[in-house]
């Protein structure tokens, strides 16, 4: 398995309150490549492992951790591995236009595409919404990240779920809930 060991996250300064006063959804971004602290800054906002039993930035249902954060970006789709800071490929393809069925064109240029994954066996057990309530604590991590690091960034949930698993190459049980477009500002 191909895997990138990515850089200590780039610290985020911002304070809470200006992050959450500035935050904005922003399509407007260019198709330059995020640098990997970026990236690691983003990833641990919203999947960060923050202390030794294992939780996080981000609350989750019955504390199952059972969303993933999954990267999209030219060079293919990769999981991310909070405990060790570190992106599995899952496919070599580049699949960011998967991510936009019916949508935006600059989707499938922008550098990064975060995509919040539910694993339906692991949180059988729990309220089927609870894992979208995970994923939305998660993209908002993600757009205060993406504040504080001057970056463009939207929330997307209209994309062909299906059509976008089956090109990340996820079992039928995982599940891609909602979606975190970010890139330089143009
Ligand atoms: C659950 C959810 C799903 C969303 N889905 C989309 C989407 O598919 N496409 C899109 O362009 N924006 C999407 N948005 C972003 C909203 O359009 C945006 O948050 C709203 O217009 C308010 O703008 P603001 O984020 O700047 O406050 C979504 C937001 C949320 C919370």
């Amino acid at each position: 398995m191909t895997t990138i060991q990515l850089p200590e996250p780039q610290a985020l300064t911002m304070t809470l309150g200006d992050a959450l006063a500035r935050r904005r959804t922003n399509r407007e971004c260019t198709d330059e490549a995020l640098c990997d602290k970026d990236l690691a800054a983003l990833l641990w906002a919203c999947a960060g492992i923050t202390s030794e039993d294992g939780r996080r930035t981000v609350p989750s249902t019955l504390d199952l951790r059972a969303v993933t954060a999954y990267v999209l970006r030219a060079d293919g789709a990769w999981r991310f591995d909070p405990e060790k800071n570190a992106l599995e490929q899952t496919t070599a393809e580049d699949v960011r236009e998967l991510s936009t069925s019916y949508q935006y064109e600059y989707v499938k240029k922008a550098p990064v595409t975060i995509v919040f994954v539910a694993d339906r066996e692991r949180s059988k057990n729990a309220r089927p919404t609870g894992v979208f309530v995970d994923a939305g604590t998660m993209g908002q991590a993600c757009y205060l990240a993406a504040t504080s690091l001057g970056l463009a960034g939207c929330v997307r949930a209209s994309f062909d779920h299906d059509a976008l698993r089956n090109g990340m190459k996820l079992a039928e049980h995982m599940e891609p809930i909602v979606l975190f477009t970010v890139g330089r500002p143009a």
